[in-house]
């Protein structure tokens, strides 16, 4: 069923009108599609948090009639929201509905921030921060997903459905459903995070639980074929089941679950267009004035501001190309945007204070007459700024410590319509696994970065240019339709009860 030709989100319209017919389909992911909040001045504002993932669900959802169950966060959802927590989706062409799920701030904390994002998140990540597991946030955790089944079973009703998981806020949701004996459920999950070794996985107290619940999918995703494997043997060490490497399925208690890789994208033509714009013209001429960059040549890096995205590390590296390449002093600028993210954990306050100084100390040590080598902003751009430093800059630099994929990597190659600029990539990103024409580098070793930020300072234009073209077609080819058709495709190889798909 899987498509050689481009996928496009006609065709994944057609898969769905053709094979769907009759299943309701019903998204899960703790961060909402859309937002409400009041902003400065107490004006009502829309905010889409999910970017590319809602770009490639919407079709579905909206050809399924379907639902997206989320945490309502925002501080005006449930202004916005009727009494069930229910509202049309997207504003401006709704086309689907949006399910709320209230939690406490208790239940936040223990939950999102506790559990999921100061244990699984570093446990997953092997980014060397210890996670921390505390009683009260896995009770919390437990208690959140067992609300989130509630919320799907309401939804559903009586009638069949797929519903889609989104990520590790979520282990013990599928089980959950399972056990609330609606047969007619087919549920499938997405893991958007590595999943480590089962030595890497072991300190977690509940690591038994957390597989038995992903179990109780009939498919789970990982992005590359390394993190299927790290699951297959954590598996192994964790409980009795018959696992079938070669068949890609794990049996336990006689259901079956199928693991396999989607690795997720973006979408590209999207993505082209957005960057040929007169938008991205204009926002390209106010960097140039804002950054009184001249002749100089420009490096960017874009991310959450997150421990495993390596920032110091670049930094660190940043400071060791410009003491070994004196040449280069005065002629570049590297702009490092930063949007915060998580911020009300230690680790988070940790690392943003961490680049708060290494970058006062690469302005202070280097800067002279005028010229300072970093630009640092601590805020969130939108697509048409961040499209803007893509196109301008020489070199972009995505050196994680570790990552499932990175959807930056990609978003940046499909912005460069001039098959220009170099990509530096670690290779601990599922990115790299498609991404291999970029300069490849260890994270961890400063020098190495070093050298590939020389090394792109330095690239003749065809040498750019064939690395470039490599990436575009690559990511023009796997574009988010690609995904989720991949994974709609092996869906319907499961059997859905009483639909009319296949007909
Ligand atoms: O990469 C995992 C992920 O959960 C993404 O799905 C999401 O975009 C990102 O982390 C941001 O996380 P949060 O929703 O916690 O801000």
């Amino acid at each position: 069923m899987i498509s050689s030709r481009t996928w496009t989100k006609e065709l994944l319209r057609e898969l769905i009108e053709t094979h769907l017919g009759g299943v309701r389909f019903i998204v899960v992911s703790n961060r909402e599609p859309h937002m409400h909040r009041y902003g400065e001045g107490g004006d009502l504002e829309c905010i889409e948090t999910t970017g590319g993932l809602a770009t490639a669900l919407r079709p579905i959802l909206a050809a399924t009639k379907g639902t997206w169950i989320a945490h309502g966060a925002g501080n005006a959802d449930r202004d916005t929201a009727d009494e069930n927590g229910r509202l049309a989706v997207p504003p401006q062409n709704p086309s689907y509905t949006l399910r709320r799920v209230w939690l406490t701030p208790e239940q936040e904390e223990g939950y999102y921030y506790g559990f999921a994002n100061e244990g699984l998140w570093p446990l997953c990540h092997i980014a060397f921060k210890r996670p921390v597991f505390r009683m009260a946030n896995w009770e919390s955790y437990r208690e959140v997903n067992r609300l989130f089944a509630q919320a799907v079973i309401e939804e559903a009703g009586t009638s069949p459905a797929i519903i889609f998981i989104q990520d590790y806020h979520f282990c013990l949701l599928p089980r959950m459903l399972k056990e609330l004996g609606h047969e007619k459920l087919v549920v499938a999950q997405f893991w958007h995070i590595p999943w480590p070794n089962p030595e890497m996985f072991r300190p977690c107290p509940w690591a038994q639980e957390l597989v038995e619940g992903l179990l109780g999918n009939d498919l789970l995703g990982f992005h590359i074929q390394n993190h299927c494997q790290n699951f297959f043997e954590t598996v192994d060490r964790s409980l009795e089941a018959m696992i079938d490497r070669e068949g890609c399925q794990i049996t336990r208690g006689g259901h079956v679950t199928s693991v396999r890789s989607f690795p997720i994208s973006i979408d590209f033509e999207a993505a082209e267009a957005l960057s040929s714009s007169a938008e991205v013209e204009a926002a390209m001429e106010k960097w140039r004035r804002r950054l009184r960059l001249g002749d100089r040549l420009l490096g960017v890096g874009i991310e959450r501001l997150d421990y495993t995205k390596g920032i110091p590390e670049r930094l660190r590296a940043l400071d060791y190309f410009i003491e070994t390449h004196p040449e280069w002093r005065g002629r570049f600028t590297f702009v490092q945007i930063a949007a915060p993210s998580r911020s009300h954990l230690p680790e988070y306050q940790a690392v943003e204070d961490e680049i708060e100084g290494l970058v006062d100390h690469l302005n202070w040590r280097w800067g002279r007459g005028g010229w300072q080598p970093v630009v640092f902003q601590k805020q969130q751009h939108g697509p048409v700024d961040m499209t803007a430093l893509h196109r301008l800059c020489r070199f972009f630099i995505v050196n994680s410590l570790h990552d499932g994929m990175n959807l930056v990597a990609k978003e940046f190659a499909a912005s460069r319509t001039d098959n220009d600029g170099v990509l530096i990539l670690s290779r601990f990103t599922g990115a790299f696994r498609e991404l291999d024409t970029a300069l490849g580098v260890n994270p961890f070793a400063i020098h190495e970065t070093a050298n590939a930020i020389h090394q792109a300072l330095t690239m003749e234009p065809e040498e750019r240019g064939h690395r470039m073209k490599g990436m575009r077609q690559k990511v023009a080819y796997n574009n988010v339709y690609r995904w989720a058709g991949s994974i709609l495709s092996q869906l319907l190889k499961l059997d859905i009860p009483e639909t009319s798909h296949g007909s």
